[in-house]
């Protein structure tokens, strides 16, 4: 596909999120001659020698040798600015970069920043005028967007006081998953599914996205954030408002966006019962290696921070009255598994039993699985050969990787959009303050920290919060 011509220039081009996951993904997307990438960071270094970094991070990422140092010799360049300084050595650079023509005035400005220093960066970015190009300038924000509903409204200040709205895509790169984009055309192209996507024939909705990893590699940002801003409020948000969304009119970006907000904003107030918060001790056993949260550099020693949240929701709307959906995630937990159970409500009177005692007394129930093997599964009953009353549940099932092969990753997918102006799959700014409205409190709100071993489902707390229909949560079984 060929993209529109423009610089790409990444603020943070030397760090760990341009080396793992930008650079990779823009060494498929900058092919044209026409795209340039222009590397911005405080690391003192010049053209040629940032070049052989690049090529070393592509190299890294599986890009054979001489294509990784043709294209860092022909695409890129480098501007090290030092802390906190302005930018006007950066729009002198792009500048030269954009004499020729071309580029044609085209900008993609990319903040892989830490958090705090997206404000200032944009402000310095609008004094030197880099927000106004001969072309479009389009403004990438990285999350964590802000850390509560105040510091989220702020930033979107800034950033309106020098871009539109239009020109602002906000990064959850969950939106990039194509499993994730999949829930659309799993829900609205399959009315078989969609005609029961509602409090009539849906008993509950689980939503889990558990990590194996733990919060060592990132301890400080980690121990500021937490779970709630660092998982809850971006990723987990988002994959609640695609399952819950009504049908937008169309696919452009903000029918569908406005369909998200309104699932925020149908959400009822949280209350504290509603929530169980927890933080991973030492494993044992099999993860024993792995040491409790507060043991890691960077994490206070009595740090409160939570790194588990199971939170119910209901969401006040004519579709949903009276369904619970139950999110859940944490780290250093028992499995990587990112899944949607829909649980649908059992047969009003049960004229068979199950020989199968996993199934749990459920009604049919649809799992999505988002990672790590993608795919779904419907689980059924069948009757069992022989016996005229007793079923057995089975799993009718789709894989990915089966039918399609390699999934592309996320960056690849947002950052093509980036460049061709699409913002369906950004976060828009009241997407952004609804959730943080929400879920915000729940980092402030003065509630109890369960502990829970690494390598497990988290604190057995949780399972309280599914006080209707089957018990447990599909996920673990
Ligand atoms: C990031 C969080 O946004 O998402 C990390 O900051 C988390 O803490 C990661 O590990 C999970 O992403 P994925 O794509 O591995 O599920």
């Amino acid at each position: 596909m060929t993209h529109d011509a423009h610089l790409f220039v990444v603020f943070g081009g030397t760090g760990d999120l341009a080396r793992r996951k930008l650079l990779p993904a823009l060494f498929t997307l900058l092919a044209e001659p026409g795209c340039r990438l222009l590397g911005v960071a405080g690391a003192e270094m010049d053209t040629d020698e940032y070049r052989v970094w690049v090529a070393g991070a592509l190299m890294d990422a599986g890009v054979e040798e001489s294509a990784a140092k043709r294209w860092a010799h022909e695409r890129v360049w480098y501007r090290s600015v030092p802390r906190h300084s302005e930018l006007d050595a950066v729009a002198e650079q792009v500048a030269r970069i954009e004499s020729d023509g071309a580029t044609r005035g085209n900008r993609v400005l990319y903040l892989a920043l830490p958090p705090a220093a997206f404000g200032p960066t944009i402000e310095r970015i609008g004094r030197a005028g880099l927000a106004r190009g001969a072309g479009w300038c389009r403004l990438v924000v990285e999350k964590p967007f802000g850390t509560d509903l105040e510091s989220a409204q702020t930033l979107n200040e800034t950033i309106h006081d020098h871009f539109e709205e239009e020109q602002v895509y906000r990064i959850d790169h969950y939106l990039g998953k194509e499993t994730v984009q999949n829930l659309l055309v799993f829900r609205f192209a399959n009315p078989l599914f969609e005609s029961s996507w509602n409090r009539d024939r849906v008993q509950r909705v689980e939503i889990t996205v558990a990590e194996e990893l733990d919060a060592s590699e990132r301890g400080e940002y980690y121990d500021r954030t937490g779970v709630i801003g660092d998982m809850v409020q971006s990723h987990l948000a988002q994959l609640l408002t695609l399952v819950a969304m009504e049908a937008p009119s169309t696919f452009a970006a903000d029918a569908v966006r406005d369909e998200k907000v309104k699932v925020l904003r149908s959400i009822r107030h949280i209350p504290a019962g509603a929530v169980v918060l927890g933080q991973y001790g030492a494993g044992t056993g099999a993860t024993a290696h792995t040491p409790g949260y507060r043991a890691h550099e960077g994490v206070a020693s009595d740090s409160p921070t939570p790194t588990y949240a199971a939170i119910k929701v209901w969401i006040d709307n004519w579709r949903w009255q009276g369904v619970p959906f139950l999110l859940r995630t944490g780290k250093a937990m028992a499995r990587h598994l990112t899944e949607i159970a829909v649980v649908f409500r059992s047969p009003p009177v049960c004229l068979f039993h199950s020989v199968v005692d996993d199934c749990l007394g459920a009604g049919d129930v649809l799992r999505l699985v988002l990672q790590p093997d993608e795919g779904f599964s419907l689980h059924i009953d069948v009757k069992r050969p022989g016996s005229a009353t007793s079923a057995q549940r089975i799993a009718l099932s789709f894989s990915y990787a089966e039918e399609f092969g390699r999934i592309p990753e996320a960056y690849e997918t947002l950052l093509a959009d980036v460049v061709e102006g699409d913002q369906t799959l950004f976060v828009r700014h009241d997407e952004v303050e609804e959730s943080w409205r929400l879920f915000a409190p729940l980092s402030h709100q003065d509630m109890p920290l369960h502990g829970y071993q690494a390598g497990s489902w988290g604190p057995s707390a949780a399972d309280a919060l599914i006080d209707s229909g089957p018990k447990g949560w599909f996920a673990e079984h």
